[in-house]
């Protein structure tokens, strides 16, 4: 019998705190596209802006609110009448509106950024949930900069907005400050001393300053929070919000780990990303865990030979969980010869092994000059290898174009690694290849391996 999975809700606020980020600011339009896309990835809740802000948020949150009708949405406002009541007004027509409030509530920021005392801060904070309940069923609270808040003072907040209505409870670690295990403790305290917690959902929202955005918003659900707020490539203020793609996939690949489950369509992970990436003009980091370029790239020799053998070896995910068309193998000076045998095939050339060994020789020369082998590079190589005066092993046999489109065809299923020569061949001009495949089946796995290197 399989164990109940709790449902975890994906809270994406790309639309918002990610905005906020340098360089990444949106048009209604662009919002709008980005807000389909968040349809289709299958979020729960798209933060959709602050509307407050700018006349330009407003309508954005107005157009999200009035055409993305499955997920909810929500506005963000700080504790004030103005704010909320202008944040309903652009969400009001949502077919789910979400009012989400918030207010400071360390030391630091009361007594330098907002100037009140803690129990003005209790009575603001209670006054702007009485309001925003009275306008929406569905609110949320967030004591900023909760992670730097005494616990005591922060528990006593907390109960007083879940006494004015609150339905979630968020806990934003605001400067990216907790670590993991101090903020499932965090968690913990406020499930065990905030009245009325039992019927709130408790959310972590998480920043990234010391890199551990992910890793703390995943232990305040192992803690049981069960709302997580993100972005699509972690955007967000300064060093960015918990990604939204590593926590759905931290979930999904180590469900041993983390028995939980979300509403995200894995597949649109990578097209969110791109779309993102594009409309802001951003480039995505080549090393971001999941939809970063090198994600799925592999260069060093005995990596591709063990991907081209079994992804497994060197993949924890296949790239079409998450959207990306394939894994890549990139030719540069750490690759081996079975991926560059690969990649000859694949532009229409096989090479028996000691014509690959000629053309691998000079393929690492060139790769340690110019870095990246590309298509064009090498099939100059293999012409300039093989031309009739040129090599003192002109083995090589360009494929009929059939057999170069089949090999070019994507397989769904990886092929397990054929032998090299692959049957009977003549070379470039007409003469027979010799036949040496069964003593390359004879070969120890000790030495297949190595050969891939
Ligand atoms: O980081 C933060 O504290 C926020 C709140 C407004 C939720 O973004
Ligand atoms: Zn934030």
């Amino acid at each position: 019998m399989t164990a109940e999975r709790a449902r975890i809700t994906v809270f994406d606020t790309t639309l918002r705190d990610g905005e906020q980020s340098p360089g990444c600011s949106m048009n209604q339009q662009e919002k709008l596209r980005l807000a389909h896309q968040l349809d289709r990835l299958g979020v729960d809740v798209i933060e959709a802006g602050f509307p407050i802000a700018s006349e330009g948020d407003f309508e954005s949150v107005k157009a999200i609110a009035s055409v993305v009708r499955r997920p909810i949405i929500a506005g963000l406002a700080r504790a004030c009448r103005p704010d909320i009541e202008r944040a309903w007004e652009a969400l009001k027509d949502a077919a789910r509106p979400r009012l989400h409030v918030f207010l400071a509530t360390s030391d630091i920021h009361l007594q330098y950024k907002l100037r009140i005392t803690p129990d003005q801060c209790v009575e603001q904070a209670r006054e702007a949930i009485r309001l925003a309940k009275l306008l929406c069923d569905d609110v949320e609270f967030s004591p900023e900069d909760a992670t730097r808040t005494d616990p005591d003072f922060l528990c006593r907040v907390l109960g007083a907005v879940v006494e004015a209505g609150a339905t979630t409870l968020n806990i934003p670690d605001t400067v990216g400050y907790t670590i993991p295990a101090e903020f499932g403790d965090l968690i913990t305290t406020i499930r065990q001393r905030v009245k009325g917690i039992e019927n709130i959902t408790i959310s972590a929202h998480c920043h990234n300053d010391l890199g551990m955005a992910v890793a703390n918003a995943l232990a305040a659900v192992a803690a049981g929070a069960r709302q997580v707020e993100c972005t699509i490539n972690g955007i967000g203020e300064r060093a960015g919000n918990a990604s939204l793609e590593e926590i759905v996939m931290a979930m999904r690949v180590r469900p041993d780990q983390f028995a939980y489950e979300t509403g995200v369509v894995g597949e649109q992970i990578f097209a969110a990303s791109q779309m993102l990436s594009e409309i802001t003009g951003v480039p995505v980091q080549p090393n971001k865990a999941i939809t970063g370029r090198n994600a799925f790239a592999h260069e060093a020799g005995i990596h591709q030979d063990g991907v081209l053998k079994n992804p497994l070896t060197y993949e924890i995910m296949t790239p079409q969980s998450v959207g990306v068309p394939d894994s890549i193998l990139v030719l540069g000076k750490h690759s081996g010869r079975h991926a560059l045998g690969i990649r000859c095939e694949q532009l229409g050339y096989q090479f028996d092994r000691r014509a690959l060994d000629d053309i691998y020789r000079r393929f690492v020369r060139l790769a340690d000059k110019i870095k990246k082998v590309e298509d064009h590079h090498l099939l100059e190589l293999i012409r300039d290898t093989h031309k009739p005066s040129g090599s003192a092993t002109p083995l090589i046999e360009p494929l009929a174009p059939a057999k170069a489109a089949a090999v070019n065809a994507p397989s769904p299923v990886p092929e397990p690694a054929k032998p090299f020569p692959m049957g009977p061949q003549t070379n470039a001009f007409g003469v027979p290849l010799p036949v040496h495949g069964d003593s390359r089946h004879e070969q120890t796995q000790q030495e297949d391996y190595l050969w891939g290197v």
